[in-house]
């Protein structure tokens, strides 16, 4: 075996006559009078390449073992498919079977499970068409989205997974500790791993602030936690944020990257995931091939909260929850503007301080502050971000009036003491992003294992 064999999708741009081997786990077998089919598939593109097996060319009971799930590596030759659904499928000579999977127990047989049951054999549902594309889609996004901030000189930064401060000040935190907390004795924190309480953290934004007020321009790419106890379509308790943050830096400049960012993200993907976002496109999401291209192509609605808070309030929608100034904005709210109102993703500043972070720089009215939110059509908020407070007397006033511990924000409060300046940033839900250019309905189908409340399985 060798690491620089061809992948199923290579095989598929080769030239008809090529000896050829080829990888993968079997999709299914049909056996007619003469001749077996088998779709074989090894994760490299959407496709299945059919193998032709002609009577004969493989033992009998070899030819039994090849079922559904089963992982085997084919030789033969390439030959032009006459079905035309695809250029070529391979004409088998021989066969090796790596693992057999027993057609009475192999989980992944029917067509048309339930997204519930499929996350139930999370294990395995990478080898179906959905999760297959799902994990694609994942992979290419991630890759475009370093691109894009390299491209631009941001450097790539990582803060730690493992803080003492709370970044958003809104305490959904995990515990990290060495304390058996089922051993009934209470916890000291002096005594504790770090000598203090400590937590996964909910977001890299205040060290990435420290590194962008060195290095100018900075990004980071890693899973964030929040011990939120919701159980929505849109919430993980273990997520990945993109974060970038930028210094000399207002919150126009933050809007503008986070527009061509998302524009230059979704952009990458439709052209290098055209298999699976057509897949998509006629499984999932009617007319998500045309909505992502409209996105690409137009500039996004900006609104303030206030002018927002109007134009519900004008709406005639009988909402659940009531809209009024101060309010914050549910998700029936969002995809009221961003799907009736209109029609793409709309960034919407300026909220009121209340219902914002203490670290988002706050307007000349007293009332607001300088965050902005992208919203989009099907997923509401995809994107939260701020031009943050660099002025010193005025962050510690918002600790304080927040009721927020100074002291663990000592290091946070330096770098406004000590060469201080402008700068904005914001935190992308990657899976968020997914859902979007997936079409995917549930955030538990675009991470390969979901953590919700009660589910750690895997
Ligand atoms: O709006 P959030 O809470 O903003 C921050 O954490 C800032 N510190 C980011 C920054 O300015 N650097 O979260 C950012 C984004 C949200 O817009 C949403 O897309 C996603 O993270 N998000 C979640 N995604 C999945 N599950 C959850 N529980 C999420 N909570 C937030
Ligand atoms: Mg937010």
């Amino acid at each position: 075996m060798d690491y620089r064999r061809s992948y199923l999708r290579d095989l598929f741009a080769a030239a008809p006559g090529a000896e050829v081997e080829a990888y993968g786990w079997v999709k299914t077998r049909r056996d007619s009078k003469n001749v077996s089919f088998v779709q074989l598939n090894d994760g490299s593109c959407f496709n299945d390449l059919q193998v032709v097996v002609p009577e004969g060319a493989i033992d009998e009971s070899t030819l039994k073992r090849i079922t559904t799930g089963a992982c085997v590596r084919f030789t033969g030759t390439l030959v032009e498919s006459p079905g035309g659904k695809q250029a070529v499928e391979l004409q088998a000579k021989g066969v090796e079977v790596f693992g057999e999977a027993d057609p009475a127990t192999y989980p992944l047989q029917k067509k048309g499970a339930t997204m519930e049951f499929l996350r139930e054999i999370a294990h395995l549902r990478p080898r179906g068409n959905t999760f297959g594309a799902v994990f694609r889609v994942r992979a290419q996004a991630a890759f475009a989205i370093h691109e894009f901030f390299h491209r631009r000189g941001f450097h790539y930064i990582h803060p730690p997974i493992i803080t003492a401060s709370d970044a958003e000040g809104a305490g959904a935190m995990f515990h990290v500790t060495t304390h058996d907390p089922y051993a009934g004795k209470p916890a000291d924190p002096a005594a504790d791993f770090f000598g203090k309480p400590a937590f996964l953290t909910v977001s890299g934004q205040l060290e990435a602030e420290t590194l962008a007020l060195a290095l100018t321009n900075v990004y980071s790419f890693g899973p964030t936690f929040r011990a939120e106890n919701s159980n929505s379509a849109r919430h993980l308790a273990e997520f990945w944020m993109v974060e970038p943050e930028q210094a000399f830096c207002s919150l126009e400049g933050n809007m503008n990257l986070a527009e061509e960012f998302l524009k230059e993200v979704i952009g990458a993907v439709l052209d290098r995931c055209a298999g699976d976002l057509e897949f998509f496109n006629q499984r999932i999401e009617p007319e998500l091939l045309s909505t992502l291209s409209h996105v690409v192509n137009s500039p996004f609605e900006r609104l303030t909260y206030t002018e927002a808070i109007k134009l519900l309030e004008a709406s005639g929608e009988a909402f659940e929850f009531p809209v009024f100034w101060g309010a914050d904005l549910q998700s029936e709210h969002e995809r009221w503007l961003t799907e009736k109102k209109v029609g793409r993703p709309v960034i919407l500043t300026d909220y009121p301080k209340e219902i914002k972070a203490f670290y988002m720089r706050q307007n000349e009215d007293g009332k607001t502050v300088r965050a902005m939110d992208v919203l989009a059509p099907r997923i509401g908020e995809i994107i939260g971000g701020s031009q943050r407070e660099e002025r010193l007397d005025h962050l510690e006033a918002r600790i304080t009036e927040m009721g927020l511990p100074m002291e663990a924000y000592w290091w946070y409060l330096d770098l406004r003491r000590f060469g201080s300046a402008p700068h904005a940033g914001f935190g992308l839900g990657f899976e968020r992003l997914l859902m979007y250019v997936t079409g995917m309905k549930n955030i538990r189908d675009v991470i390969p294992y979901h953590r919700t409340p009660g589910s750690a399985e895997f």
